[in-house]
Parts: C-alpha cells; sequence; structure tokens
C-alpha cells in the first residue's frame, strides 16, 4: 500500500544530530539512495500524483532537488530545469535573493530555459522554513510560469515553512518530528 511505501522511505532517510552545526538533526537522503526499491518508490510516489497534470517543467532546487528532480521529469515527459546557487550557470539568468539565518543568498535560472504560460512542479529533497522554495516560485512568477505545486520528500513541521508558501500546494512525502 501507500502507507507501507512511504513506511520505508521515511525509515531509509538518517537522521545525524548536531550537523551541520549543534542542534541541528540533519535528515540524510543519501541512505534512501542507497535502497532501489524505497528510491523508486519515492520517485513513482510523485510521478503517480503528477504524470496527469499537464506539467511541462520540473524545476530541482540545489542539490538535492537535481537527484529527484530529473527521474520525475523524464517519466512525466517534462523537461527539468535546474534552479542554481549563484554563478554556477553559464547562460543569461536572472537570480533572486531570499534570506537564511544568517544573511542572505541568491538562486538563479536560466534565461529561455522556460517560457510564459509553462506549468512547473517544483522538487526538492527537504523544506525547512520555506525560504528556499519561496525564492523558485519567485523566479518562476516572474517569467510568465505558472507553478503548480512545490514537492518535498521530508517537511519539517515546526518550522512552518508551509505557511510561507501561502496558498501555493505543497506535497510531502514525510513529516519529521
Ligand atoms: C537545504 C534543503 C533545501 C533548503 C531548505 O539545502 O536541501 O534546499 O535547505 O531550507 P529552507 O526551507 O529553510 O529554505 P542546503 O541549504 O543544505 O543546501 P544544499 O542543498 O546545497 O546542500
Amino acid at each position: 500500500s501507500e502507507d507501507q511505501r512511504i513506511a520505508k522511505i521515511s525509515s531509509a532517510i538518517r537522521v545525524i544530530p548536531d550537523f551541520p552545526k549543534p542542534g541541528i538533526m540533519f535528515q540524510d537522503i543519501t541512505t534512501l539512495l542507497l535502497e532501489p526499491k524505497a528510491f523508486k518508490d519515492t520517485i513513482d510516489l510523485f510521478v503517480e500524483r503528477y504524470k496527469d497534470k499537464n506539467i511541462s517543467v520540473v524545476a530541482g532546487i540545489e542539490a538535492r532537488g537535481f537527484i529527484f528532480g530529473p527521474p520525475i521529469a523524464l517519466s512525466i515527459g517534462a523537461k527539468f530545469v535546474p534552479m542554481r546557487k549563484p554563478k554556477k550557470l553559464p547562460g543569461e539568468v536572472i537570480s533572486e535573493e531570499y534570506s537564511l539565518e544568517y544573511g542572505t543568498d541568491k538562486m538563479e535560472m536560466h534565461v529561455g530555459a522556460v517560457q510564459s504560460g509553462e506549468r512547473a512542479l517544483i522538487i526538492d529533497d527537504l523544506i525547512a522554513t520555506g525560504g528556499t522554495l519561496c525564492a523558485a516560485i519567485r523566479l518562476l512568477e516572474r517569467v510568465g510560469v505558472e507553478v503548480v505545486e512545490c514537492a518535498c520528500v521530508i517537511e519539517l513541521p515546526e518550522l512552518k515553512g508551509r505557511d510561507r508558501l501561502g496558498d501555493k500546494p505543497l506535497f510531502v512525502l514525510v513529516s519529521a518530528v
């Protein structure tokens, strides 16, 4: 069943205390990637949800959105667009700033990768405060793309990132408490 698949996915994610700094419980998806059945179930659950939604763009957020996004994009017949840290993309970019715990960061996307009127799904491994997904939504919407939904493997509900997305739907497989 779907619940059993999600339970296996959840137990394949390793939690590492105090990484990268004291007090942070790091949700490590690299152990999920070591279990082909659980990794495939992760992709399949997203594909089942998005295959008939007329999505032409899967936008994946650096770094771990680059692991989950491409197999989903291939299965639903959409293009894959990387949303990258600054100064990584070689072509003309548009960029969006977002705030971190200390200071700000930037996300960039190639101009011309997407066209106005396209329908996008945004993929990342995890939502914490939601700042990263918000920046991705703004980038795509600035160029006239409709963001249908954001999807993550893991949500940290205590940080209320979902609220920051406003009425933009968020779909997650696992809630980490
Ligand atoms: C993590 C995670 C998300 C983001 C979520 O990335 O993979 O992309 O943080 O945080 P937020 O909801 O509070 O914005 P990280 O900062 O570890 O960067 P990396 O993927 O390049 O390692």
